[in-house]
């Protein structure tokens, strides 16, 4: 694997690999990475010729009081397991490449709408940050497919209509979440969890599970459901941000004939904000 630190050494290599005609898959990360971004990596290798790996810790997407400087930096980990998933090329700019006027002069990618509610409700300009790193990330490596885990849902949706809105001739692909034998969502934030608190994470996706059979049994006003739940992740330990029942495309809110649902759901326990979300289709009414 070769790792690529300027942008210009990318640009010389995508060059190439459009001259000799080779598709390009790309996987964006903020590194630490589990079985969730490798299963990321296998889609892009079976789907592409080249396969190319960001890591970068995009500090434009962290709020004030959140973890930049604590989230977990394991590069000599990350290099082996992108190297034994046969990544290509590892993209690894300093954040001086990515934004040298500065973070307060950089010119940013705002998603209306969307990147206001749910998690960007509870992290405002969290995904301005997203769309502006996600938006240069593109224009540098010039993909034809980017691949981004389901877990982060609202993301994916964002950056999906960020692509339309912005005519960027990129496949978005979304791959399922990877879960944990206890079901719990894989993320990087996990490992901040004591092992405590790991005992009562996977209660956050058997809330989801039951949240949906409810969803399809039968047609409880949203509210009811959501208050319901609510309280049984409060009594499990959590400290709930929101559950929110939306529409899976636009994640507006939903009206009674909207059967392609989505549930968000976003929980503490201690300072480690947990989310995950499962899709559901609604038998008709
Ligand atoms: O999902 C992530 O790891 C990040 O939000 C992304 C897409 C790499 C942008 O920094």
């Amino acid at each position: 694997m070769n790792t690529v630190e300027s942008i210009n050494e990318l640009r010389t290599l995508r060059r190439q690999w459009h001259r000799e005609g080779k598709t390009v898959g790309f996987v964006p990360t903020m590194g630490n990475l589990h079985a969730g971004h490798l299963t990321l990596i296998s889609a892009a290798r079976e789907q592409c010729d080249i396969v190319v790996a960001s890591i970068f810790v995009n500090p434009l997407q962290f709020g004030k009081n959140e973890d930049l400087d604590t989230y977990p930096r394991t590069i000599d980990e990350d290099k082996a397991q992108l190297d034994r998933h046969h990544t290509d090329v590892l993209f690894l700019p300093s954040v001086a490449e990515m934004y040298p006027r500065g973070l307060d002069e950089q010119t940013f990618v705002q998603v209306p709408g969307i990147s206001d509610m749910i998690c960007g409700n509870s992290r405002p300009g969290h995904f301005r940050g997203v769309a502006t790193v996600v938006s240069k990330l593109f224009n540098m490596v010039q993909p034809d497919r980017a691949f981004f885990g389901q877990k982060d849902y609202q993301q994916l949706q964002v950056i999906r209509l960020m692509a339309a809105d912005l005519s960027i001739d990129i496949d978005i692909q979304g791959i399922p979440t990877q879960r944990a034998e206890d079901g719990l969502a894989l993320s990087s934030r996990n490992g901040y969890l004591t092992e405590e608190q790991r005992q009562i994470a996977p209660k956050l996706y058997a809330c989801l599970l039951n949240l949906k059979t409810d969803l399809q049994n039968d047609r409880q006003p949203l509210s009811v459901l959501i208050e319901k739940y609510t309280a049984v992740l409060a009594q499990a330990g959590f400290k709930p941000d929101y559950i929110e029942i939306r529409h899976a495309d636009t994640l507006e809110p939903v009206g009674d004939m909207d059967n392609q649902l989505v549930v968000l759901v976003a929980a503490f326990l201690g300072n480690v904000r947990l989310i995950d979300n499962l899709t559901v289709t609604r038998p008709e009414a």
